[in-house]
């Protein structure tokens, strides 16, 4: 873990109604950063802290890329600073690094499932397994096309898709069919899983589903029906990202025994399929708040 100590804004864009990105200056965290990592930022001085995927860097111009929705107080003000605010503090990277296997470009696919703001964590980890030489299906749902972002000709997953012609594909679902297939995560998943099955898709090495828990549970089950391997990144339900406040306990069964992970330390990635969705989806009722306003801060 390291500390940058500069941590200007200095670009900001307006990606959705209330969510904007932001770039900071940090080029300690930048250097470092790895996909699937995330960074602990203390916004102003007694604030509290925000744990934010690392949504892209830039090593050239040291900077990270962080993407807020404003629901929360913290959130609400957090989008509200300015091109040439600082803030007080940014602890990273954080977390485990994704796992990127090597699969066939040629007949196998990693299959990315990314809900609403689940796709700025997602873009840095299909990246990279492009990078690694992997093809990449990444499916994009949102609510409705108003939601939409990143979408553009000269926004990030065009430029993805200029980058890797060959090796990424990329379907975007809404559940009310205003943009791309209608319906939700699950719908264009289930026809790759079943082609697959067929022998008349490509055959899918895994899935990394990110996004609201109730999504990642419907794509892991999902999947698990397929015997396809399911990794679950749960950025959304860390709260201050310190392994303190427990917010982010995952009950997982290894070896026939129930023990608890915490998201921040031991993921944010989890094998989706030794999580006890159960008993930890019902958590949210309890949790209700942080969660939602945690939820809010990563747009899921
Ligand atoms: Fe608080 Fe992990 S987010 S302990």
């Amino acid at each position: 873990e390291r500390a940058s100590a500069s941590q200007v804004i200095v670009a900001k864009a307006h990606l959705a109604d209330g969510i904007e990105e932001i770039i900071v200056h940090s080029p300690v965290i930048a250097e470092a950063a790895q996909a699937g990592q995330f960074v602990r930022v203390l916004p102003w001085e007694d604030g509290e802290l925000i744990p934010l995927t690392l949504a892209d860097w830039d090593t050239e111009k040291g900077t990270i890329c962080l993407v807020i929705q404003g629901v929360g107080t913290s959130s609400i003000e957090m989008n509200q600073m300015n091109v040439g605010d600082s803030f007080a503090g940014i602890a990273g990277p954080l977390g485990r690094p994704s796992e990127i296997n090597a699969y066939d470009p040629a007949t196998e696919t990693v299959v990315f499932t990314a809900g609403g703001l689940g796709l700025p964590p997602v873009y840095p980890i299909a990246r990279e397994h492009l990078r690694r030489g992997n093809h990449v299906t990444l499916i994009a749902g949102f609510r409705s096309a108003s939601l939409l972002f990143w979408t553009g000709e000269d926004e990030r997953m065009a430029g993805l898709q200029r980058e890797f012609p060959d090796t990424l594909e990329v379907v975007y679902a809404t559940n009310d069919g205003t943009f791309g297939v209608e319906g939700f995560v699950t719908t264009p998943l289930e026809t790759m899983l079943e082609a697959a099955r067929a022998g008349t898709g490509r055959r899918i090495a895994e899935v990394v589903t990110i996004g609201p828990p109730l999504m990642m549970r419907a794509v892991a089950d999902l999947a698990k029906k397929y015997d396809v391997h399911t990794v679950a990144s749960l950025n959304s339900i860390m709260v201050d990202a310190t392994g303190m406040c427990g917010a982010c306990m995952v009950p997982v069964t290894i070896e026939g025994k129930t023990v608890r992970k915490h998201a921040c330390i031991d993921g944010p990635e989890i094998d989706a399929h030794i999580i006890d969705w159960d008993k930890f989806l019902p958590r949210f009722g309890q949790f209700r708040k942080q969660e939602q306003a945690s939820r809010a801060r990563h747009g899921l």
